[in-house]
């Protein structure tokens, strides 16, 4: 099956690229506000954040067809000391622009994880009452959906096609809302410099709420994670993505720089810079 995947450089606070209800599945992560390491100063002020946010969300609803899900993988955060909701913030921004609330996937990363800092070692300085700040091992990955799915209007033999494994489904406990997934480890060779989420998140989510041939948005799409599963998944895929100097790193994520790629997939790739 032939796959079309389109690079859109530029912002998704538009995307007149997509036609309105043109898309199956979005999949995202967006900045976490200005997240130390990664974002710091990218945002103004956390208002500002959350008003492009509420820009890319109307966008999101609009492009996305009747009934079908978006995924986003989002966490609180710490800032210069001040913690903001941005879990509850980004799901209310959401359900304002029509999106319904479905759930939440808690995701684990190994204990071995902790990015930011030991915050807890505070107590370990001040063992009294008052000094607890936890450590985060976790992160939401939320599931909402646009109206009611039509069930009836999806042929067998697609479905067929795209039926899931009920063997990985079960071994790797994909039916409760606690997913255990290794994160990208600082080093990888493609996700440098990008906060980037394992391959394993969107190849889940693709699985469970989309049939091949359809196509995926990320809206948000950092090194190209979402676009290189949904090739290896045979679904087309839209990404958008700010940053002009991330196209190398995506296109060999993708590994789109060799000729002799795609050996085992049949590719379009087009990428469109608006700059
Ligand atoms: C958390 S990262 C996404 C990482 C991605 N999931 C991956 O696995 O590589 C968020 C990305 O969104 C991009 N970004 C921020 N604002 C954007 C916007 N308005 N439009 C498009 N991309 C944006 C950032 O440059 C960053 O690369």
């Amino acid at each position: 099956m032939k796959t079309t995947h389109k690079l859109i450089i530029g912002s998704s606070e538009l995307m007149p690229e997509l036609a309105d209800s043109s898309i199956q599945l979005i999949v995202t992560s967006p900045p976490y506000f200005n997240a130390p390491f990664d974002y710091e100063g990218f945002y103004y002020n956390y208002d500002k954040y959350l008003e492009v946010m509420s820009t890319v969300s109307k966008e999101m609803y609009r492009v996305l067809d009747k009934g079908r899900i978006l995924i986003l993988n989002i966490d609180d955060m710490l800032v210069n000391g001040v913690k903001y909701p941005i879990t509850a913030d980004f799901t209310k921004i959401l359900q304002g622009v029509g999106f319904l609330y479905r759930d939440r996937i808690i995701w684990k990363k190994p204990d071995g994880y902790l990015r930011i800092s030991r915050r807890s070692g505070v107590l370990l300085q001040h063992p009294y009452p008052m000094y607890f700040y936890p450590d985060n091992l976790l992160e939401s990955l939320l599931i909402f959906q646009k109206g009611e799915f039509d069930y009836k209007s999806i042929p067998d033999t697609l479905k067929q096609e795209s039926k899931i494994d009920l063997d990985e489904f079960k071994k790797n406990k994909w039916y409760s809302n606690l997913w255990h997934i290794t994160n990208v480890l600082p080093n990888a060779k493609y996700e440098n410099g990008v906060a980037a989420f394992p391959d394993e998140i969107p190849r889940r989510f693709i699985k469970l709420f989309s049939y091949k041939g359809e196509t995926v948005l990320d809206p948000f799409l950092g090194s190209g994670t979402t676009m290189k599963v949904a090739i290896e998944l045979q679904r087309n895929s839209v990404g958008y993505e700010l940053k002009p100097e991330l196209e190398e790193k995506i296109t060999k994520k993708l590994k789109l720089d060799c000729t002799d790629i795609f050996i085992d997939y049949d590719v379009n790739f087009e990428v469109i810079r608006r700059f």
